[in-house]
């Protein structure tokens, strides 16, 4: 894997050396001497390289080939890990390369922050999910080798950045999991592979078939029973702050692993997308992972429901009434309409025998999100106005956006049946408030509760510096800094 260096010694020739310049009237760096400046002015004004952030400029300089990067003006740290993500595709092809760090004026970011987000960004851009081409040669695969950052600090940099490493290690884990098509990740793989993360100090259990029904998991059962596949709940503990019995925040996710639509079967167009139903999961696991990796020092519980929705004689018809694990009653009038039941038995399972106060669930939940947020958005429900502010904050810093949406009687009534407590859908129109009433339903009195509908972000389908084409593992960032400042 790409290796990531703080350093402040001096490199071989021939290493590609990069600066960043801001976007000014004169372009400057406090690596370049007068007549470099002068020159690199000139070339620059020749080839209309402004430092607009984002665009290059090669220079033939005496400390061999320079790679200029505009930084655009006063780049916040968002921007520079979008800046690294832009720098990887632009030297992938090389070895090794060494970036010049300097600082921006008037930024309150310091050197090594700096560095650290750049980084940050290599990192994440420089993501492939290749494991399934055979046909592809060598020289197709990127190879560079190393990014080495020129700091004074080499030592007090490399440890600093180990929580942002670890970061996106989770990251790419979670984009991992997500990539997988359905017939390699089944329940049983996916239980399995979290299982391995035990070697973290995490604690993990896993529920099977038997266990789910003397649990109760009824509705998540409704759902599995079209499939061949052996339902799995997979409960992962971070016991970061032992000294506390208490969760500090419980995470649920939806791991359908694909969804069909079950007899409410989905239309085939885009329906290959459905493998990557099972994001919510994946995020939740790998922001245990990230906690565990990071060493936080607090209490952390994830579920997360892993089952696949298929039609076939042993699935549940629309119409079929079943009990969930709270005691309530539900009228499955729509199968595909499944992520809902499988969270709500999750939930409560967290709440009932767990404790937790605190709980964020999330989900690739509607299509109703994907059309009012375009793909742009995560819909944020929530029912505690702390919450609300925290996530939203979380949102800000990690460049993983959230919009707040609104849930309420209006919305909730709508899905009331008329032969059990309620049904699972409620037609048509505001669809994912309906959802989140839904889920609500199952939420305890007292439990701080917020669900992040992120269907429509789980897929990239251009390809950004930092993430690239595929699987995004969207929420991983904003979960890590939730949890890292807002508990
Ligand atoms: N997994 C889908 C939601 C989804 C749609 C995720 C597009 C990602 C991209 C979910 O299970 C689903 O099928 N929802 C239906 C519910 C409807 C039948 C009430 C939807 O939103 O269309
Ligand atoms: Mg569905
Ligand atoms: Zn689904």
């Amino acid at each position: 894997m790409l290796e990531i260096v703080f350093a402040r010694g001096r490199i071989g020739a021939g290493v590609i050396k990069v600066i960043g310049v801001e976007e000014k009237n004169r372009l400057s760096s406090e690596h370049l001497n007068k007549e470099e400046i002068k020159n690199l002015n000139k070339i620059a004004k020749q080839n209309k390289f402004s430092g607009k952030q984002g665009t290059f400029l090669e220079l033939n300089s005496s400390k061999g080939k320079l790679l200029v990067m505009g930084l655009g003006k006063n780049p916040n740290a968002l921007d520079l890990q979008k800046l690294g993500g832009m720098l990887y595709n632009k030297v992938a092809q090389t070895e090794v390369v060494q970036y010049l760090v300097s600082a921006i004026f008037g930024s309150k970011l310091s050197k090594t922050e700096i560095a650290h987000n750049i980084a940050f960004g290599v990192l994440l851009g420089s993501y492939r999910f290749d494991k399934y081409f055979t046909q592809k040669k060598p020289d197709e695969y990127p190879s560079l080798e190393r990014v080495i950052f020129k700091l004074e600090q080499g030592e007090k940099a490399t440890e600093e950045f180990k929580p942002y490493a670890a970061l996106a290690n989770a990251v790419r884990y979670g984009r991992d999991l997500c990539n997988e098509p359905a017939n390699y990740l089944t329940p049983q793989v996916f239980a399995d592979d979290i299982q391995r993360l035990s070697y973290l100090g995490l604690d993990i259990e896993i529920l099977g078939q038997q266990e789910l029904e003397e649990k109760g998991f009824n509705l998540l059962l409704a759902i599995a029973q079209g499939s061949v596949k052996e339902p799995k709940v997979a409960v992962i503990k971070w016991k970061g702050n032992p000294a506390s019995e208490e969760w500090d925040l419980g995470l649920v996710g939806k791991g359908v692993t694909f969804d069909s639509g079950g007899i409410s079967i989905q239309p085939w167009s885009g329906m290959e997308e459905m493998k990557a139903d099972m994001t919510g999961a994946a995020v939740v696991v790998a922001s245990l992972k990230a906690a565990a990796l990071q060493c936080i020092r607090k209490n952390i519980i994830g579920i997360v429901g892993l089952v696949e929705n298929m039609p076939s004689g042993n699935a549940t018809r629309p119409g079929d009434v079943v009990t969930s694990m709270s005691g309530q009653t539900v009228e499955v009038i729509n199968t595909d309409a499944e992520g809902r039941l499988v969270l709500a038995d999750c939930l409560w399972y967290l709440q009932d025998q767990y404790g937790a106060k605190k709980i964020i669930d999330i989900a690739t939940l509607t299509g109703a999100i994907m059309r009012a947020l375009g793909g742009e958005y995560a819909g944020l429900f929530c029912n505690d106005n702390k919450l609300i502010n925290d996530l939203l904050s979380s949102s800000d810093i990690s460049g993983e956006k959230l919009w707040h949406m609104p849930m309420g009687e209006e919305f909730n009534k709508k899905i009331n049946s008329d032969i059990a407590d309620m049904k699972n859908i409620g037609g048509a129109l505001g669809a994912g408030s309906t959802a989140a009433c839904f889920i609500s339903r199952f939420v305890q009195k007292n439990t701080k509760w917020a669900h992040l509908d992120i269907a429509g972000m789980e897929n990239e389908k251009k390809g950004t510096p930092i993430t690239p084409k595929g699987a995004t593992a969207f929420g991983v960032r904003l979960l890590n800094d939730f949890i890292n400042h807002k508990i």
